[in-house]
């Protein structure tokens, strides 16, 4: 098995083959989540597991979903690392497919494939027609698994379309805000947090 190394907080850590290798988005995410201890947490698309092992780290109970078995695999290993496997449990899900309908979350994150696409082949990056596909969808569904005081964080691509995402939380009746941006090359990554009314 093909293993890559990267480091996260001063821990080199493997990534298995297939899985995500964490980028500047990544660690974006990282720095703008912040949860409270003893919470219930959800990290969509969890690859290596950076998300659910920052969220633990900060004291949360963290459900690492993804529809790859090596993210989820790759994601134990990490928790383990970090000495926080006990407050990681992973999932298979696509997107919130295998969450029951009445589970809900103080804290949602999800840090989707968003690459604009013609066809969906690398699940870790694809975002088929203008990075839209997972994202928009995560956006009609994730209030539904919030907690009325919930905050959910996500992360997109200013060629995404910015006002297309703001429309769509509008739509949903959510408050939201842009509390992280980084440039990079022709475009800009970015963070939403967005809460129930
Ligand atoms: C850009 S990577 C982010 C990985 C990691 N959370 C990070 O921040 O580095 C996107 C992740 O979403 C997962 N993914 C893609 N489509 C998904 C879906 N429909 N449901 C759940 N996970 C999905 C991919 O397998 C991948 O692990």
């Amino acid at each position: 098995m093909e293993v890559r190394k990267f480091f996260f907080k001063n821990k080199e850590l493997v990534r298995l083959d297939g899985v995500y290798d964490p980028q500047e988005d990544s660690i974006l995410l990282t720095n703008a989540v912040k949860v409270r201890k003893e919470t219930k947490a959800l990290d969509i698309g969890c690859g290596t597991g950076i998300q659910s092992v920052n969220m633990a780290l900060q004291g949360a109970n963290v459900l690492a979903a993804d529809i790859n078995d090596a993210a989820l695999r790759n994601t134990k290993i990490t928790a383990e690392t970090f000495g926080v496997e006990k407050l990681v449990k992973t999932r298979k899900s696509d997107l919130f497919s295998n969450i029951k309908k009445d589970e809900k979350f103080d804290f949602i994150v999800f840090n989707p494939p968003y690459v604009p696409s013609t066809k969906i082949k690398y699940t870790e990056l694809d975002g088929g027609k203008k990075g839209r596909i997972i994202l928009d969808k995560f956006i009609n569904e994730f209030a539904g698994h919030l907690n009325e005081k919930g905050v959910c964080y996500f992360l997109q691509s200013s060629l995404n379309g910015i006002k297309n995402t703001e429309e769509k939380l509008e739509k949903q009746n959510l408050k939201f805000e842009i509390v992280a941006k980084q440039r990079i090359f022709f475009e800009e990554i970015i963070v939403f947090k967005a809460t129930k009314k």
